[in-house]
């Protein structure tokens, strides 16, 4: 059972998910994932959000035990994805004298989800409106796409907590002992990183308040140091590096695109490059892989070429850097080919359409497996990228 206090009246009621293999059906979450939820108890009594349905039966015992008999008066509902909203039906009919607190795009986007009659029973507000509990006074701030189009944070200006939503949130459950900043970054970078300007226009916002405390809808409430988390949200939101380093990302058949990757990351730390990660695209983790690509500055690309195109996990990491708005930093490539090397010009090509990405020369053509040619322009390129 749940109950953690964060203030005298607002209490944590969220799960933690340790069994789900795969969060929206594309992260592994070695230490599973909590969905957040939160009561403000006051004359009035605010539930921040559900949680997946996956945690419905905790979720229902944690609140009525912090309910302790009472009702609740409203729902706020910041986010419509399933794993926050999943409970709205059935809180809703579990409590027929609740309304829904949320904005009137929520609202509309609510009966594709649920088969709720919602006649007298939502409260719509826009930008800057306020509901009155008692003493808590919350205040909606409107955050379209961080991290879907319906999305609003909450303010409660009595305690000074921000309700972020998806904002600060991280992958691991609430009771993993984990660096906050690895999971938050491959989080935020692979759910929220298309979205950097509309993060930008929240963080204005955000900069307004007085912030004491940030719950978002995953990982741990923060409490102190709240300068650090935000400071990284600006890094992360305007795609600047946020290391010196560099990332190869390789896509190799045979293994021989593999050695030469490998080898470029030798050369690179011989010539002082102290962050060298070298991920395997066929078998590492693509949202770790995506995770480094944003942390530093520079990227390596190294492919094969495959059926007269680009062997596909390197087209897959590829499509993911562009939906996820990848930009500003420098890239070196590395093609394979035994008989038509063309890997170079797709990759080349697929960049162009990335912005503010400068590629550096030469780029390396293996034909096969590196000889002393391809190793001389592999030396080069580690030169150039130390210079970068
Ligand atoms: Fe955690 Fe966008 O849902």
């Amino acid at each position: 059972m749940k109950n953690i206090t964060i203030t005298d009246t607002i209490r944590y009621i969220g799960a933690d998910d340790k069994t789900i293999d795969l969060f929206e059906s594309q992260y592994v979450v070695p230490n599973g994932v909590s969905y957040n939820s939160y009561v403000i108890l006051d004359e009035k009594i605010a539930i921040m959000d559900t949680v997946d349905a996956r945690a419905e039966k905790e979720w229902f015992a944690n609140l009525e035990n912090v309910l302790e008999g009472r009702l609740p008066d409203y729902l706020v509902v910041s986010h419509l994805e399933p794993d926050h909203a999943g409970n709205i039906q059935k809180f809703m009919e579990k409590y027929p004298e609740a309304q829904i607190v949320t904005n009137a795009k929520a609202l509309s986007m609510l009966p594709q989800f649920f088969t709720l009659d919602m006649s007298g029973r939502s409260i719509v507000v826009a930008e800057g409106e306020e509901l009155v509990l008692g003493n808590h006074i919350l205040t909606f701030v409107m955050a379209p796409m961080v991290h879907w189009p319906e999305v609003m944070v909450t303010y409660d200006k009595t305690e000074k907590v921000l309700f972020s939503a998806d904002g600060f949130g991280k992958f691991g459950a609430l009771d993993t002992e984990e660096d906050w900043t690895c999971e938050a970054r491959r989080y935020y970078i692979n759910i929220v990183g298309k979205y950097g300007m509309q993060v930008q226009a929240l963080l204005k916002k955000a900069a307004a308040l007085d912030i004491r405390i940030i719950c978002p809808l995953h990982g741990p409430i923060l409490t102190e140091d709240l300068g650090y988390y935000i400071g990284k949200y600006q890094i992360w939101s305007g795609y600047e590096p946020e290391d010196k380093g560099v990332l190869i990302a390789y896509a190799s058949i045979h293994g021989n695109t593999g050695k030469a990757a490998r080898k470029l990351a030798e050369m690179l730390k011989e010539k002082g490059v102290e962050n060298v990660s070298v991920f395997d695209l066929a078998r590492d983790d693509m949202a770790e892989t995506i995770e480094d690509a944003y942390r530093y500055d520079r990227m390596v690309l190294a492919a094969a070429t495959y059926d007269g195109g680009l062997f596909p996990c390197m087209e897959n990491f590829l499509a993911h850097l562009r939906s996820k708005n990848f930009q500003k930093r420098t890239v070196g490539i590395i093609e394979n080919g035994s008989w038509a090397p063309i890997a170079g010009k797709l990759m080349k090509a697929s960049l162009a359409d990335m912005k503010e990405i400068t590629v550096l020369e030469p780029v390396v053509t293996i034909k096969s497996t590196l000889n002393k040619t391809s190793e001389a322009q592999l030396e080069s390129l580690a030169q150039e990228l130390t210079k970068a």
